[in-house]
């Protein structure tokens, strides 16, 4: 892999302010010298996520994601470091040295941008052949489908016609077969060894990135054939996990509300009618890569297709977009099987009101519930009663509560005085199974939590260890090192941030610890000790707490190693000499224990 040097990772990283860029995210608000937010990492109500801008960090105490300004945007834009240190380079207009690849990446770069070359190349060609007086079934399909000009233009749809055209017209422009086969847009034959163009006969769509840049297509067939569709496999510059469809227009429209959709068509479709802010994750559940792409939107609504398929999507889709941050709605159509077909029929005016209508997620839940039940039939109707005020049960806000109870006792003709009283019914079935719980778990915790307290206090110890080595004092590092050996560190996490700071301190020079450690486990463990206030920032209380953490590892070591020496005693196997040698030695460790 090749990196940027630590001078121009720290001249990036100085060069921008944790709260200015963290800012653009989150809303902060100041609390002592830190500032505090809703985590933009995982849903909550009240704010666990932190920036201090004297360490220039993060961290959430919620969900534990942690780092320094490069680990903010690399997370949040889901990119990797190199990228990361690239958006924040430009952000504070610092010129990045061209970097001296080894030889292997050299190749892949190259390949990958001879990729990128034939992927705008075949987008091309294929747009061109759409034009073509011998495409009429494809013109002839497009009208159907009522996609105009500038529809074509903007989305790249063109037509893959016959055999190997694509292949002869890549060869023409001088790219060899190693290149035009990592773009699998032309195949080879295993039993002839001929080239052949992946797609034939197909309706083009030209997929591109948030960069803009054509990554992959999908072709659709022109009539009922079989696949409906194709897409293109995975290559060296796409990923179909990670893009979302049209997300380099819809990111430009300046709304708060995005929509999820299932398909090429139905995207296209409302984009034509003016509905921009509308992308689609092609036919796969989301990922939360995906998921993350939708940052910087507010809301999103899930506008999957109605059959069962689409509301699968859509079940998968909530489970990822529930663990992000997002308002989620999802979207009722009647009258059509899709977003596509809807605004075909009731245009743009009918769409719009019909994502201003989306329903919440608890709307979701229990209009899925009443589909599985005859709310004529007794015994169905009781049961929609309970599991309806399961689903309320989990709504925090009281006023929400409210709201919902009024709506579902109109909607399914249920009276708002039975539903209260299946809620007072549940709550107090919920109070007594708590304070069972409760019990038993007592009961149950009890043996070990003695031994769970030691650990818990042994690991607080050790991070304050840790806090101050990260203070990088010299000083200190000596008095800590003279007592305390890497292996003495229990806690995993700690022994290896150990290991490293030792390692730096013993070589003299000293790195920003976040260039240390690759795994976010390490960097997130850092963060959190960084976070805590230690109170230890007057050196008058450091030197205490060293020494007190000090004498505190050392006579626990005394007490280990005399406990050791009395097994030794106990078995009978000792020669006179090894016996009065142990008890020398113990006689010296209970003195220094005693003072
Ligand atoms: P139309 O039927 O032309 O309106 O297309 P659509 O975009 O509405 O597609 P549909 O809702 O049937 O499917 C949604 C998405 O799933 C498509 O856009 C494709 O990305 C994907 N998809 C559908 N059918 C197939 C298939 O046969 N194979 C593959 N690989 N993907 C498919
Ligand atoms: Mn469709």
């Amino acid at each position: 892999m090749l990196k940027y040097n630590n001078e121009i990772i720290d001249e990036v990283r100085n060069s921008n302010n944790i709260l200015d860029v963290v800012s653009q995210y989150v809303i902060l608000k100041r609390s002592g010298r830190n500032y505090s937010g809703l985590c933009p990492f995982h849903k909550e109500k009240s704010p666990s996520f932190y920036v201090s801008p004297d360490k220039q960090i993060f961290h959430c105490f919620g969900c534990g994601e942690g780092g320094d300004v490069l680990g903010f945007i690399r997370k949040i834009e889901n990119i990797s470091f190199k990228e990361a240190i690239e958006t924040l380079a430009e952000r504070a207009n610092i010129k990045l040295p061209i970097l001296v690849n080894s030889e292997k990446d050299e190749k892949i770069q190259k390949l990958k941008s001879k990729i990128y070359q034939i992927n705008e190349i075949a987008s091309e060609f294929y747009q061109k052949n759409l034009l073509n007086p011998n495409s009429k079934i494809a013109q002839d399909y497009v009208k159907k489908r009522k996609m105009d000009m500038y529809t074509l233009k903007t989305f790249g749809i063109g037509f893959a016609g016959n055999f190997d055209e694509l292949y002869q017209e890549l060869k023409k422009r001088e790219f060899n077969d190693e290149e035009i086969l990592a773009s699998k847009l032309v195949l080879k034959s295993e039993k002839t060894g001929k080239m052949y163009d992946a797609f034939r006969n197909r309706l083009m769509f030209t997929i591109k990135d948030i960069k803009d840049r054509v990554i992959a297509f999908g072709g659709r067939a022109l009539d009922d054939s079989k696949p409906k569709y194709i897409n293109s496999p995975d290559t060296l510059v796409y990923n179909k996990g990670r893009h979302l469809f049209a997300m380099n227009i819809a990111k430009r429209c300046g709304e708060k509300t995005i929509m999820l959709v299932e398909g090429y068509m139905d995207t296209i479709s409302l984009h034509q009618r003016g509905v921009h802010n509308v992308v689609a994750s092609l036919g796969t559940a989301l990922t939360e890569h995906q998921g993350r792409l939708l940052n910087g939107f507010e809301k999103v609504i899930i506008g999957y297709d109605s059959d069962s398929a689409g509301q699968g999507a859509t079940a998968r889709s909530l489970e990822i977009l529930q663990t992000l941050r997002f308002d989620i709605r999802i979207l009722q159509l009647t009258g059509a099987k899709d977003p596509d077909e809807y605004i075909v029929k009731y245009g743009s005016g009918q769409i719009k009101k019909a994502m201003e209508n989306s329903i919440s997620l608890v709307e979701f839940k229990v209009k899925k519930l009443k589909e599985s039940l005859d709310l004529d039939n007794v015994s169905d109707k009781i049961k929609f009663l309970n599991e309806l005020s399961k689903i309320i049960l989990q709504v925090e806000n009281d006023i929400e509560k409210e709201i919902y109870i009024s709506k579902f006792s109109e909607q399914y003709k249920v009276s708002k005085e039975s539903i209260y009283a299946q809620l007072n019914k549940l709550q107090y079935a919920m109070n007594q199974g708590n304070k069972i719980l409760e019990k038993t778990n007592a009961i149950k915790r009890n043996p070990s939590k003695e031994k769970q307290e030691n650990l818990e206090k042994e690991t607080s110890r050790e991070n304050l260890i840790i806090s101050i080595l990260l203070n990088n004092n010299k000083d200190d590092f000596e008095k800590i090192r003279n007592v305390i050996n890497i292996e003495d560190f229990k806690n995993e996490k700690n022994r290896k941030i150990a290991e490293k700071l030792y390692e730096q301190f013993e070589k003299g020079n000293i790195n920003n610890v976040m260039d240390l450690f690759e795994e976010d486990e390490i960097i997130n463990h850092i963060t959190y000790i960084m976070s805590i206030d230690f109170q230890i920032a007057d050196t008058q209380k450091t030197k205490k707490a060293i020494e007190d953490v000090s004498s505190k590892f050392e006579t626990e070591k005394l007490h280990d190693r005399k406990s050791e020496i009395l097994k030794k005693l106990a078995s009978s196997n000792l020669s006179s000499e090894e016996s009065s040698e142990l008890m020398n030695e113990l006689n010296s460790i209970n003195m220094r224990l005693k003072k």
